[in-house]
This record gives structure tokens, sequence and C-alpha cells, in this order.
């Protein structure tokens, strides 16, 4: 395995694309500062060009190298929750180009916490690397993988033989990152996560924002993260139709139990594969009944309110 990232590690300094696991998502990773390299992840996800894409390094000093203005708020939550499932977004360097950016002045890092995606990290950046950019490694607007399979399943058909797809297990936390706006004087949330907006304030003393913002989020599309089978929330469910429930919930006869997480936090990283397993068993209706409460379980609400348009 460490050879194996080490190989990695190379893999990316050349120039080709490495799937990437992370504890929110598998991501597919290229040399940030590499635009050929950079294009051939939009062109293997089949994302539009100009949808921006996040940095990710191991060594939290890098920020510097991307970020041009860090508010202190935005250094509190750096020593808070890095590594870990929180991206934040800052003005941007020259070094963050356009084609990282999608042409905003903004860019988007994370230092993530898997401790295979940290190992890449650090060696990439033993070799002179200074941040790779990496989207969740599925085709646009599909689910995110939260294991290699998965990955291979998405990406499989559209990667080089120089390409490399690391194993890592399964994704902990099951959900992407929590985006963070940090270009004003306090801090905005863009997408929720596991990193909440309880915790955040907690950690800078801020109160935290959700005002839509102007800033484009591909995430926050309104039909993403969505599998084949038509997802419906908080409805009757039928014999022969998918459900996906806290185990507290009965399974009623002849209906297919997706999956039966004991908590919100075994919710979330249940939920792209429960969306999966709906497609593999072919199903045509799914019903998910919504955790309640703020937090963790508002992120969950949020994405399976996506995944049901
Ligand atoms: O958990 C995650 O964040 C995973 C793992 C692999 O790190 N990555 C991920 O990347 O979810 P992606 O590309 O699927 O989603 C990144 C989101 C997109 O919605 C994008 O629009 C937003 O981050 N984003 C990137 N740069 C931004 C920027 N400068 N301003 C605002 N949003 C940005
Ligand atoms: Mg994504």
């Amino acid at each position: 395995m460490l050879n194996e990232i080490s190989s990695a590690a190379r893999t990316l300094r050349e120039g080709h694309l490495v799937a990437m696991p992370t504890e929110t998502v598998y991501g597919l990773a290229a040399d940030a500062t590499n635009p050929s390299a950079v294009a051939r992840i939009y062109a293997v996800k089949g994302r539009p060009a100009d949808h921006p894409l996040i940095v990710h390094f191991s060594d939290p000093k890098l920020i510097n190298s991307w970020a041009a203005e860090v508010p202190d708020y935005a250094t509190d939550l750096a020593k808070a929750f890095w590594p870990g499932p929180m991206t934040l977004v800052l003005s941007r360097t020259d070094l963050a180009g356009d084609f990282i950016t999608g042409g905003q002045d903004t860019v988007a890092v994370r230092v993530p916490r898997h401790p295979v995606a940290l190992k890449l990290l650090s060696e990439f950046e033993q070799l002179g690397g200074l941040g790779v950019a990496a989207p969740s490694a599925n085709r646009f607007g599909k689910v995110s993988p939260t294991n290699s399979s998965a990955v291979r399943a998405e990406l499989g058909d559209y990667l080089d033989a120089e390409d490399m797809i690391l194993e890592g297990g399964d994704s902990e936390v099951g959900i992407e990152s929590t985006i963070i706006d940090c270009t004003s004087e306090s801090p905005k949330l863009l997408r929720l996560g596991a990193i909440t907006a309880e915790m955040i304030t907690q950690a800078t003393g801020l109160s935290v924002s959700r005002a839509p913002s102007t800033i484009r989020v591909s995430g926050s599309l309104a039909s993403h993260y969505a599998p084949n089978a038509k997802v419906v929330l908080d409805q009757a469910v039928l014999p022969g139709e998918g459900l996906i429930a806290l185990e507290s919930e009965p399974t009623p006869d002849s209906v297919i139990r997706l999956i039966a997480p004991v908590d919100v936090q075994g919710y979330a990283q249940q939920l792209y594969f429960a969306l999966r397993q709906a497609d593999a068993l072919g199903l045509r209706r799914v019903v998910a009944i919504t955790p309640k409460g703020d937090g963790l379980a508002e992120a969950i609400r949020d994405r399976l309110q996506r995944a049901s348009y």
C-alpha cells in the first residue's frame, strides 16, 4: 500500500489522474498547477468547465500558496477542523488559475483527514507539488462514490492505463465536505456537511449566515446526487419499492430495505451506498424517511432533496 501511494504521488506529478479515498467521499485528483491534467478531470467527469474545483493539500501552511487573504476566523476554522470534512472559500492567489476556479476570484481549499489521502498529499508535496484538485469521483450530476468499487463503476471506462484508483475502504463521513465562504466579515455556509453551523460558531465566536451565495456551487444545482431510481421523501412505501430510513423505522412486507442506520452519522455514511444499491437492484422508486433535527441531519435532508428532483 505504501508503495502504491508513492507511485500514485508520482503519477499525479506526471500529470495523470488518481482517484483517492477521503473521509467524505472519493475524489478524482490531478495536480492543481497542471492545466492539462485538470482538463482531464472535466473530460472524465463530463463536467462543465466553469464549475470550480477544491484544492487539497496536507500541510495547512500551503493555504498561503493558494489564498491571498485569510481572515482570522478562517484560521480559527482551519485550526479547529483540519484535517477534516471542511472546505474554505478564500480570495485566490495567481497560483489558483482560472482552470481551477472557473474564472472566479476565489479558491476553495481543504485538508482531508483520511490517512491514505494525507499520505498521498504529503508525498506529492515532497515531490514539489503544491496541491491537488479533486472533485467527487463520479460522472457529473451523479451520486458521489464512497468506496473504490463505486469509483470503478462510475469512471472505470473513462480512465487511462496510467491513471490509478487507490483503495481506502468505505468513506467515514459519507457526504461531501461543508463549504464555508470566508470572503466577508463572517462565515457563510455554501454547502451543508458534517461541520455544522453550531461547530463553526463555537470555533469562531461568529454567527453563520446562509444567504444564498452568488458564487457558483455545482453541488447547489437543484438536481444533483441523483440515482436513476425515483427518490421520494417521507411518503408511504409500497411493496417492491426501496426504503431508506433509520433503524427505528420498521420495514413493511415486501419492501426492500436498503439501509437501517442506528443514528444520523450512520445515515450519512451509508446514504450514497443506498442510492447506488437502489440502481444496482433496478428499483424504480425509493422512499427515504428523512432524519429530524439540525446539524448533520439537515445536511442529509439537503442531499436527499437534491436526489429527489
Ligand atoms: O468532500 C468534498 O468536498 C469532496 C472530496 C473529494 O474532497 N469534493 C467535492 O468536490 O465534493 P466537488 O467538485 O464534487 O464539489 C466541490 C464544490 C462544488 O460545488 C464547487 O462549485 C464548489 O465546491 N467550489 C469550488 N470552488 C469554489 C469557489 N471558489 N467558490 C465557491 N464554491 C466553490
Ligand atoms: Mg461532486
